[in-house]
This record gives C-alpha cells, sequence and structure tokens, in this order.
C-alpha cells in the first residue's frame, strides 16, 4: 500500500472507514436474525400476534433491530414544517440539523434491510432530493412516485404544490415487486371513462392499468370522523398499496414514526409482521387497534 495512504488509515482510523462505507456503500455490521432489545430497557408498550410497537425515539429502537431483518420498511417522518406532534417533537429545525437527524435514522433503516428489500420515504420534495441523494449511495434507486395531493394552499411566488414524493429504493434487485392493477379512471359525474386509450382499449387488460408513477388515487383523511390522530395521517389506500407492492404475508414490515399507526394497521390487515415507534402518546395507535381489529 502507498505510504501516503497507509499514514491515513493507520492515522484517522475512524474517519478513513466510514468514508470508505461512504463511497463503497459496504458496512460491516453484525448480521442478527432476531430483535436483540431484550437486553436493553426497551419494552413495547403494544403488541399483537403480528406486531410489536415501542413508544420512543426511533433513533433508539432502530439500533436493536437486527441487520438485515426487515423486508420493507415505510417512514413518514415530520416535514419541518413547524407542526405540532407533541412536546417531543421539534418540527421547526435548521435545514443541515434536520437533514443531519434524517440521515441517522435512514442509515439505520438500510442498514436493518434485508438483501432485496423495499425502502419507501414520503416527504415533501425538498427533503427528498437530499434523501434521494444520500440513499442512492446505499441502495438501489427504483421510483420518485409523485402522490398527487387534491387541495392545499397556493404559495405566493411559487408554483402551486400538488405533489408529495414518495421515495422507491430496493437493497440490490428487489425480491418482492408484486404487480399492481388498478381500476381504469372514471368521470366521478358521468361515469364514464377518462381517456380514450388511443383507439386501443379492447387491448386493455380486463384487471385493471397498470400502476403508474404517478398516483393521483390517494385520498387525504381530512374528515375528523375518519381521523384517528389530529396530525398528518395517511391514507389506508396508501399503505396497502406500498405494502402489497413490496411484502408478502409472513414478511416483516418497519415504520419508525407510527403516528396514527396507520402501516400498523395495514400490515395487521395484511398478515405481515409489523414493528414501529411512536415517541408521542400512542394511545390514538392503541384504541385503533381495538376499534377496527379483533386482536389475538
Ligand atoms: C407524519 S407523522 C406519521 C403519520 C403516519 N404515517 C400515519 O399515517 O399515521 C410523523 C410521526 O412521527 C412521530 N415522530 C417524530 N419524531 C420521532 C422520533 N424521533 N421517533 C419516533 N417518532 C417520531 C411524530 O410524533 C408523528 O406522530
Amino acid at each position: 500500500m502507498p505510504e501516503d495512504l497507509y499514514e491515513i488509515l493507520t492515522e484517522h482510523p475512524t474517519e478513513a472507514a466510514s468514508f470508505l462505507r461512504e463511497r463503497f456503500a459496504v458496512y460491516n455490521y453484525e448480521k442478527n436474525d432476531t430483535l436483540n432489545n431484550e437486553d436493553k430497557s426497551l419494552r413495547p408498550i403494544f403488541e399483537t400476534k403480528l406486531g410489536k410497537l415501542y413508544q420512543c425515539d426511533c433513533l433508539d429502537l432502530l439500533p436493536s433491530i437486527g441487520t438485515e431483518t426487515v423486508d420493507s420498511v415505510f417512514a413518514d417522518p415530520p416535514f419541518n414544517l413547524n407542526k405540532n406532534y407533541g412536546a417531543k417533537v421539534n418540527d421547526d429545525l435548521a435545514e443541515e440539523k434536520y437533514l443531519r437527524w434524517s440521515y441517522q435514522w435512514l442509515e439505520e433503516c438500510c442498514r436493518v434491510l434485508k438483501i432485496g428489500g423495499s425502502l419507501f420515504v414520503y416527504n415533501i420534495p425538498k427533503w427528498n432530493i437530499y434523501y434521494s441523494s444520500f440513499l442512492s449511495k446505499r441502495l438501489t434507486f427504483r421510483h420518485w412516485i409523485a402522490v398527487n395531493i387534491k387541495l392545499c394552499l397556493p404559495i405566493p411566488g411559487r408554483l402551486y404544490p400538488s405533489h408529495y414524493s414518495l421515495l422507491y429504493f430496493s437493497k440490490g434487485k428487489p425480491k418482492t415487486f408484486n404487480n399492481i392493477r388498478v381500476p381504469i379512471p372514471t368521470c366521478r359525474h358521468c361515469k364514464g371513462e377518462i381517456k380514450d386509450y388511443g383507439g386501443h382499449r379492447n387491448k386493455l387488460n380486463p384487471k385493471g392499468l397498470n400502476l403508474t408513477d404517478v398516483w393521483d388515487d390517494i385520498p387525504p383523511v381530512r374528515h375528523k370522523k375518519y381521523k384517528n390522530r389530529s396530525a398528518n395521517e395517511l391514507s389506508v389506500k396508501l399503505l396497502n398499496r406500498v405494502l402489497s407492492l413490496s411484502t408478502n404475508e409472513n414478511d416483516l414490515v418497519l415504520d419508525p414514526f407510527g403516528g396514527a399507526g396507520t402501516t400498523f394497521f395495514v400490515a395487521e390487515k395484511l398478515k405481515r409482521n409489523w414493528i414501529g415507534s411512536e415517541i408521542e402518546d400512542c394511545s390514538p395507535i392503541i384504541e385503533r387497534f381495538s376499534r377496527e381489529l379483533i386482536i389475538n
């Protein structure tokens, strides 16, 4: 080895190792097939036959999850838009701090993902461009899915924001990619089909259209009656699609940012194992399960 490189490696072993890991996306974590949290003070606040919910900072839970044990990660973090999630969450960080924090949990999510596993991150485009760059060094880019949002406030001097970004990466070639078909779109009023398919309507698959990377059929969860938690609950339809596409029964799904528990709830319904954390009050998740699902 050239002498100057040898010097760098011996004098700065930690920095050199993390530089090489970053550059080549190679990690030397110990592989562990099970959760190894029994020796720590982490105890689930809620359990079903399939899942475990921890009321804690995800940065405390993630290190306790074995390397390459999770089939699919779905993460919907706070967007740093100064929303009030509760006393333990500061959603108004300096940009650099928000990104540094994001890279910490993203790194852990990459580590726990099985080879061939999938990772989805839901955020506004402003943050997901940084996340993409970070993730591209570690995982394989699959899609930037635009999830059309029907209503939000116009911002003066800017284009009208009309989509959230759902990043989809996999650890190498995806081991599960279930083909999802969607119904042919029809007019809400006259019920007629919206497009004419350039005269090839008869060639369409009767089971529906292939899913594209623009999802404009995801309803917002707005009505109080259907909301399980006040802040930022996602639609069951979105999670149904993500988990059906990327996992099979008995697979393990991780969501570090539980919120109202949509991921856990859908995972349970689809017979996937699940694990996750929520730093604030978990009672909306627990109540949702007891209200909408028969447990055990
Ligand atoms: C955007 S919401 C997630 C909503 C969820 N996807 C749903 O459909 O209900 C983000 C959640 O992450 C939680 N949170 C914020 N920081 C956290 C952290 N460090 N660890 C665990 N949960 C955190 C917030 O309290 C909030 O409930």
